[in-house]
C-alpha cells in the first residue's frame, strides 16, 4: 500500500462522504459505481481512476455540501484536479478536470442529454456556467483529454443508482498504486 492509496481511503472514510450532494446516492458509492462503470466498459486504468475520483474535491473542500446547498459552486473539478494532477499524470486529473464542462458540452451537443440528468445535476449545471455556445463546445472538444473527459461525464451520470453493490475501493488499489508510483 502506498502513500496515496492511503490519503485516498482516508478522504473515501471521512464524515465529508456521507452527504449526499442533492442525489439519490452517497458521494463515495457514486464514485464507486463511476469506477465500476469505467471498468466494466473496459477503460484504461487511468479512466477508471480518473472516474473514481473524479468528485474527490468534493471531499477536499469541508464546505461544498453548503455551498451547493445555497447555490454556489465551489468548483470541485478545479479543485479535485490540482489535487490529482499532483499525485497522477494529466490522463488522470485532466479528465476529472473536464468532467464539469463536459456537461456544459454534452447539453449544447446532444438533444438527447439534458433529459438524462438528474435533477440535482440539472440545478448545478446553470451553477457551473450553462450551456456552452457552438464556439465554447469546439474549444473543449479540441482540448487533450476532452473525450476522456465526456465519457468520464457519461458514467457520473449513470453512477447514481440507489443501493447498488460495486467493489470497494480495494478493487482499485493496484491501479492507483501503479499510476501515482
Ligand atoms: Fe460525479
Amino acid at each position: 500500500m502506498n502513500q496515496v492509496y492511503r490519503e485516498i481511503e482516508a478522504l473515501f472514510t471521512s464524515g465529508v462522504s456521507e452527504e449526499y450532494l442533492g442525489e439519490d446516492v452517497k458521494l463515495v458509492e457514486h464514485m464507486l459505481q463511476c469506477a465500476a462503470l469505467a471498468r466494466e466498459a473496459g477503460a484504461s486504468d487511468e479512466l477508471v481512476v480518473a472516474s473514481l475520483l473524479h468528485d474527490i474535491g468534493h471531499l477536499l473542500i469541508p464546505s461544498s455540501v453548503d455551498d451547493y446547498d445555497s447555490g454556489v459552486d465551489a468548483h470541485h473539478d478545479e479543485v479535485g484536479a490540482a489535487w490529482v494532477a499532483d499525485r497522477f499524470p494529466a490522463a488522470v486529473s485532466e479528465p476529472v478536470r473536464l468532467h464539469v464542462e463536459a456537461k456544459q458540452y454534452l447539453v449544447a451537443t446532444d438533444p438527447e442529454y439534458l433529459s438524462l440528468l438528474s435533477e440535482a445535476s440539472r440545478k448545478t449545471l446553470e451553477m457551473q456556467g450553462g450551456v456552452f455556445t457552438q464556439a465554447q463546445s469546439e474549444t473543449f472538444i479540441s482540448q487533450p483529454w476532452a473525450r476522456d473527459g465526456v465519457q468520464l461525464r457519461m458514467w457520473d451520470d449513470l453512477g447514481k443508482v440507489r443501493n447498488k453493490v460495486v467493489p470497494g475501493l480495494g478493487a482499485y488499489q493496484e491501479a492507483i498504486v501503479k499510476l501515482a508510483g
